[in-house]
């Protein structure tokens, strides 16, 4: 068993910290991924774990080993790189070979971990090629084969897919799911800034910002409980539009005025000392739906991108704040310029003061249940019906020019 304890973890160069105070429980078999902004210390963060960088202050045990000062070599983990680090005169199967060659294995041995790493990644036919005569997909395979090959028990893989093109990034990333699934006992930690990556590998994501961890949780939790605007705007593409408003009502629910003077109802209690306080309404531009009832949104459409399953209304490009944006189901060709009412479910919005969410302000909620079919669930919210969401409606010309066409 691998359990990986991070305990204070911190790393400076010189005078400078790049990371602080990092406390992180990886339970064996998991898999993690360390998301964030470029910069922000994640591959400092799993260098130090391979122990390719030193740690400057705290703890980190793997499998209840203190390995703060553990050759790399003896941490029973294999990292994988975005350069693929291949040595070009050796055939693919010599590439795989080399570090247990180095480790003294004998040659049946050799063969028998380099054929079954092969066989795991599709490469059997190329052991005999020489780097250069492959794909970058199938490089990477063959770096990949280089940490299957020693068994480790922890797999570090630092932005791996980062140098191939979209589509075998695509087909890579799904190996890997699969390579994991077939090794459920193995923990991996995985390194990106794709969020695509994230939310599809991970059993949890550790979002790193400003030198410590902004929030940890499954890929959904994090979604749909960002426990910061921060984390709320770097997961879901586009970004959580973030309307200003002061709390009018208090209670179970919040009515919040919202400057520019429309309402909204959140889903999210609030209390007495709460009355006038200044928040952030986050509002997801796929939760945002046309309404001909009261809008928690209006304006005139600036801007449409077309993405063929979706159309991405733009509100407000000339201005000199961050332009608000709506995703709705389908293609609407006839928006641009149009005044369109939109409006989204209390469950669905989100409320921030001073950056953090008002949901974690007495600690953290209740654990995080993932959905199961209905669209409903962990917060207590009504089903919502898919006709109400957007789609189906707006074929039935719900969509019309709300007030004066510009
Ligand atoms: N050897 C080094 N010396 C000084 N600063 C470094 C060194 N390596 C990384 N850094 C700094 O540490 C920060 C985090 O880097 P890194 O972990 O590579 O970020 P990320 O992988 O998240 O993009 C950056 O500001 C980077 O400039
Ligand atoms: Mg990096």
């Amino acid at each position: 068993m691998a359990d990986l304890k991070l305990r204070h973890v911190a790393k400076s160069y010189g005078d400078v910290q790049v990371l602080r105070d990092i406390d992180l429980d990886i339970t064996s078999g998991e898999f993690i991924v360390f998301v964030g902004p470029s910069g922000c210390g994640k591959s400092t963060l799993l260098r130090m774990i391979a122990g390719l960088e030193q740690i400057s202050d705290g703890e980190l045990q793997i499998g209840g080993r203190v390995m703060n000062d553990i050759p790399p070599s003896q941490r029973g983990i294999a990292m994988v790189f975005q350069s693929y680090a291949l040595y070009p005169h050796m055939t693919v199967r010599d590439n795989m070979a080399f570090a247990l060659k180095i480790a003294g294995q004998s040659k049946e041995q050799i063969t028998a971990a380099t054929d079954r790493a092969g066989k795991m990644l599709q490469l059997t036919p190329y052991l005999d090629r020489l780097p250069k005569a492959l794909s970058g997909g199938q490089r990477q395979r063959v770096a990949i084969g280089r940490a299957i090959v020693r068994d480790p028990q922890v797999y570090l893989f630092d932005e791996p897919l980062s140098n191939l093109d979209a589509a075998l990034r695509v087909a890579t990333r799904i190996e890997i799911a699969q390579l994991k699934a077939s090794m459920p006992d193995r923990t991996m930690i995985y390194v990106t800034h794709d969020q695509t990556e994230a939310m599809t590998l991970a059993d949890r994501i550790v979002v790193l910002a400003g030198g410590g961890i902004a929030q940890i949780g499954a890929p959904l939790e994090l979604y749909e409980r960002p426990s910061t605007e921060f984390v709320a705007q770097f997961i879901g593409s586009p970004a959580m539009n973030l309307l200003p408003g002061r709390v009018k009502t208090v209670g179970a629910t919040t009515l919040v005025a919202l400057d520019g003077g429309l309402e909204a109802e959140v889903a999210i209690p609030t209390r007495a000392g709460d009355q006038d306080m200044p928040v952030n309404l986050g509002v997801r531009p796929e939760d945002m739906r046309v309404t001909e009832g009261t809008p928690v949104f209006e304006s005139t459409v600036d801007l449409t991108e077309a993405l063929g399953e979706v159309t991405l209304l733009y509100f407000g490009t000339n201005a000199d704040t961050v332009p608000i944006i709506a995703k709705l189901p389908g293609i609407h060709p006839d928006l641009k310029g149009r005044r369109v009412r939109l409006t989204a479910d209390p469950h669905a919005l989100h409320l921030f003061h001073k950056g953090q969410s008002l949901l974690y302000r007495d600690g953290p909620p209740p654990a995080y249940q993932a959905r199961t079919a209905a669209p409903s669930g962990s917060m207590g919210s009504t089903p919502t019906a898919p006709d109400e969401r957007g789609g189906d409606r707006i074929e039935e010309g719900l969509i019309k020019p709300v007030g004066p066409v510009r």
